[in-house]
């Protein structure tokens, strides 16, 4: 076949095939650009075992095209080649380089193995974090520090993060990318996965395990953040849960805004339709009343970088949309909508909300750290 010929029969679905696959080496939850020692060792295996395969290839390939030239039929051949059967050295041959092939790929992977996966006993310098997986959003409880949030966790640089990692409901799988290899959560079984990063910034992370519904949407965020950021956020949680914060009524610590709330009056609107509307009958939010841990707990919210578990940025318009129709957003999430469709007040209720939640998380901090939440909110390396 000509090459013209060729190109005309299978270039378009070669074309298709490239653009379905769309894929890229330096995207944001690219294995191909590890940012810890543990996405670095399971990335040095995938590469080792890589060039092996195209060593394997080229020397079986070779082989057969070496077959096809030099034995190919000839014009003064007559009837079939030279038949016969068993040859030892053959048979030998291709059982020895296999056996061969799989021990030097077994070695440096058990290896592997060893280095990554091992439970491990939390040492003073981590970061443990309880991980719990719900349809379709991620609990994180710090049980050292005494922090509960959702859907984005964070660690500081230098210290090694531990999750230890449960479900709810159904199987989940956590995994962030460029931090490490996934591992599942499932109900009554202690898994656990271990973690680093080489620098900070944000690493997107996703449920990689088909949990039904809204299962695309179950992303999280993996915030790495300098040793001092990360004092400021753990302290910003730690003062909300002094025995007289606790017993504050929620307006009093909403005097101070984050710059997307300016609007005091909103604010305080807000607040108490985050009780009349009855939010706080799932929603947890710390020194204040109710909430149910089974549900997201929004203490410090203003601090978050997106809404819904990680689907959207958090911005006011975006919280506004997710409060007042959450299946627009997250199609088949649990959360209802709090007002029906035609309600007039609908969108200025849901500001109003969404300006208290945003801002959650700033009057608690120290004056000198109460930007904390926008100090390093760079993605780490490519996006
Ligand atoms: Cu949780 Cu998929």
């Amino acid at each position: 076949m000509s090459l013209v010929r060729w190109l005309r029969r299978f270039g378009p679905a070669a074309g298709v095939i490239l653009l379905l696959a769309g894929c890229a080496f330096d995207g944001p939850r690219s294995t191909l650009q590890p940012a810890g020692e543990v996405a670095q060792i399971q990335l040095d295996l995938l590469i080792y075992t890589f060039w092996l395969s195209v060593g394997v290839m080229v020397l079986v390939i070779g082989a057969l095209v070496v077959s096809l030239i030099k034995f190919r039929a000839r014009p003064t051949d007559k009837g079939l080649p030279n038949q016969f059967h068993g040859s030892v050295a053959v048979e030998a041959i291709w059982t020895i380089i296999p056996v061969v092939i799989v021990i030097i790929i077994a070695v440096p992977t058990v290896r592997a193995i060893f280095a990554t996966e091992a439970h491990v006993e939390p040492m003073d310098t981590d970061t443990v974090v309880n991980v719990t997986g719900y349809q379709w959003w991620w609990k994180f409880e710090y049980p050292d520090l005494g922090i509960t949030t959702a859907n984005e966790l964070h660690f500081p640089l230098g210290s090694r993060l531990v999750v230890n990692l449960d479900s709810a409901d159904v199987l989940h799988s956590f995994w962030a990318p460029r931090l490490g290899g996934k591992r599942d959560l499932i109900p009554n079984q202690a898994n656990q996965l271990w973690l680093t990063a080489n620098e900070p910034g944000i690493y997107l992370g996703h449920c990689a395990e088909l949990c039904l519904g809204a299962h695309a949407y179950m992303r999280f965020r993996v915030i790495v953040d300098t040793p001092e950021d990360f004092d400021a956020w753990v302290a910003s949680f730690q003062q909300l849960q002094a025995p007289e914060l606790m017993a504050a009524d929620a307006p009093s610590r909403n005097e101070v805004l984050v710059q997307d709330a300016p609007d005091t009056a909103l604010v305080a609107q807000g607040s108490q339709l985050f009780l009349q509307k009855g939010c706080v009958g799932c929603h947890s939010i710390a020194g204040n009343i109710g909430g149910n841990p089974e549900y997201p707990d929004l203490t410090n919210f203003g601090l978050r970088t997106t809404v819904g578990a990680a689907v959207l940025e958090n911005t006011i318009e975006n919280l506004t949309q997710w409060i007042i129709d959450p299946q627009s957003v997250k199609p088949g999430n649990y959360m209802p909508t709090m007002w029906v469709a035609d309600d007039p007040e609908r969108e200025n209720e849901g500001r109003a909300i969404a300006a208290y939640l945003l801002s959650l998380g700033v009057t608690g901090a120290p004056a000198d750290t109460a930007d904390t939440g926008s100090s390093n909110l760079a993605f780490g390396g490519n996006n």
